[in-house]
C-alpha cells in the first residue's frame, strides 16, 4: 500500500517541508499535479518547480500531466527527475508514442482517466503501461466529492489487467478501503492530508488502505 500526497493542497510556498511532514506518516510518493488551463481550468506547476521539489525531497515524484499536450512537456519533466509521469488518454492523440517516449526516458509510463472515460479505453495500452491513475473526482482542482462508481471502474480494471491502480480524488480513511477492495494499491489524497496534520492524517489513510488490503 502507497500513501501519495498530493502537493495540490499544500502550501505551495513551502512545498518541501509539507513533502517531509506527509513522509513522516509513512508517504512513499509524491503525486505532483500539472494543469495547464486549457485541459482544466486550473493552472499549476511545471517542470522547474519539479525539478527543485526532487532535489529536495527522498521520495520519489510522479507527475500527473493534466493539460492538453503533454507530448512537449515529457522532456522536461524526464530532466526534473520525476520517476514517472501519466498522461491524460482522453487529449493524447498518439498514445502509443507519448508512452514510449516515457519509457524510452527510463521512467514509468501511466495512463488517468476522467471519471467518465471507459477503462476499455486502455485494452490496448497495457503493453505499454506501468501504472493507471483511475479518478475519482474531475481533474482540476482538490477538496471535490469522492465518485463512488468509480470503485467499479477499479474493479473492472483489476479484471482486465495487472498494471498497478492507483486512486485519485476525494480519498480519505473513510474512501480508501472501498477503492482498495476494489484493487487500488497507491492511494493519493491531497485535501485529506493537507487539511490536518499532514502526518497524522497521511498515516490514518495508509493505515486504512493496508487494514482494507489485509496486510495489517
Ligand atoms: C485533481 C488532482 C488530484 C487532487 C486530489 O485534479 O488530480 O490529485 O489533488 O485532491 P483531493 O484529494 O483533495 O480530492
Ligand atoms: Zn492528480
Amino acid at each position: 500500500m502507497v500513501g501519495a500526497p498530493s502537493i495540490l493542497a499544500a502550501d505551495f510556498a513551502n512545498l518541501a517541508e509539507e513533502v517531509r511532514r506527509a513522509e513522516a506518516g509513512g508517504a512513499g510518493l509524491v503525486h505532483f499535479d500539472v494543469m495547464d488551463n486549457h485541459f482544466v481550468p486550473n493552472l499549476t506547476v511545471g517542470p522547474d518547480v519539479a525539478a527543485a521539489l526532487v532535489r529536495a525531497t527522498n521520495l520519489p515524484v510522479d507527475a500527473h500531466l493534466q493539460v492538453m499536450r503533454p507530448d512537449s512537456l515529457v522532456p522536461a519533466f524526464v530532466a526534473a527527475g520525476v520517476v514517472s509521469i501519466s498522461v491524460q488518454p482522453e487529449v493524447t492523440t498518439h498514445l502509443h508514442r507519448t508512452l514510449a517516449s516515457i519509457r524510452d526516458a527510463g521512467l514509468e509510463a501511466g495512463c488517468a482517466l476522467n471519471p467518465t472515460t471507459p477503462p476499455e479505453v486502455l485494452e490496448w495500452t497495457f503493453p505499454y503501461l506501468d501504472y493507471v491513475n483511475v479518478m475519482s473526482v474531475n481533474p482540476g482542482f482538490g477538496g471535490q466529492a469522492f465518485i463512488l462508481e468509480m470503485a467499479e471502474k477499479v474493479r473492472r480494471l483489476r479484471e482486465m489487467t495487472d498494471v498497478p491502480i492507483q486512486v485519485d480524488g476525494g480519498i480519505t480513511a473513510e474512501t480508501a478501503p472501498l477503492m482498495v477492495e476494489a484493487g487500488a494499491r497507491v492511494l493519493v489524497a491531497g485535501s485529506a492530508v493537507y487539511r490536518g496534520d499532514p502526518a497524522t492524517e497521511m498515516r490514518k489513510i495508509v493505515e486504512a488502505g493496508r487494514r482494507a488490503a489485509g496486510e495489517a
